[in-house]
């Protein structure tokens, strides 16, 4: 008898999904060779001021907390609220896009269960949204004159 797949949303399934955390490592590691590589990227790839190597560490430690793994980032960086992060930076749908599509090209050279990918696809583009309406709002609230 085939076991019935786990829901991934639940404890620390979506965690083992992506392969702990060296799995979750991989996929940062080809989500930002895509975005170096990716000619509608070239915006987003430019905004980043991090070393590489500081990024993808971010990325990654973030990650694994998020799909319900070990609290990675803030052991090392504290906490982390991620629009407010992002809101200095000016994210618009196109922006918003870029990275989503860095992440589908990223989640399609990874070998894990195609079910699994769509549904972190899917999840990415809450946060990703979120962001880019937080970002507009800070952008509108620097632009409307006060007094
Ligand atoms: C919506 C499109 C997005 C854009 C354009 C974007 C861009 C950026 C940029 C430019 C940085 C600064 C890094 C540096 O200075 O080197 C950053 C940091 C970061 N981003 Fe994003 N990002 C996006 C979406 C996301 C999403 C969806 C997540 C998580 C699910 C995420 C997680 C992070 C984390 C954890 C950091 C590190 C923050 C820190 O320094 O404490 N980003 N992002």
């Amino acid at each position: 008898m085939i076991a019935p797949k786990k829901p991934f949303g639940l404890m620390d399934n979506s965690f083992q999904s992506a392969g702990g955390y060296e799995g979750v490592k991989q996929l940062v590691d080809v989500f930002y060779d895509e975005m170096a590589a990716q000619t509608v990227a070239e915006k987003i790839h430019h905004m980043h001021t991090d070393d590489a190597a500081l990024r993808r560490d971010k990325l990654t430690r973030f990650l694994c907390g998020w799909l319900g793994g070990p609290r990675l980032f803030s052991e090392t960086y504290g906490p982390i609220n991620i629009p407010k992060v992002h809101a200095h930076l000016d994210v618009g749908e196109a922006e918003r896009d870029a990275w989503l599509f860095c992440m589908e090209r990223a989640l399609a050279r990874m070998p894990y269960d195609p079910d699994f990918k769509h549904y972190l696809q899917e999840q990415l583009k809450i946060p990703a949204e979120r962001i880019r309406q937080v970002s507009q709002m800070a952008r509108r609230a620097q632009s409307t004159p006060h007094g």
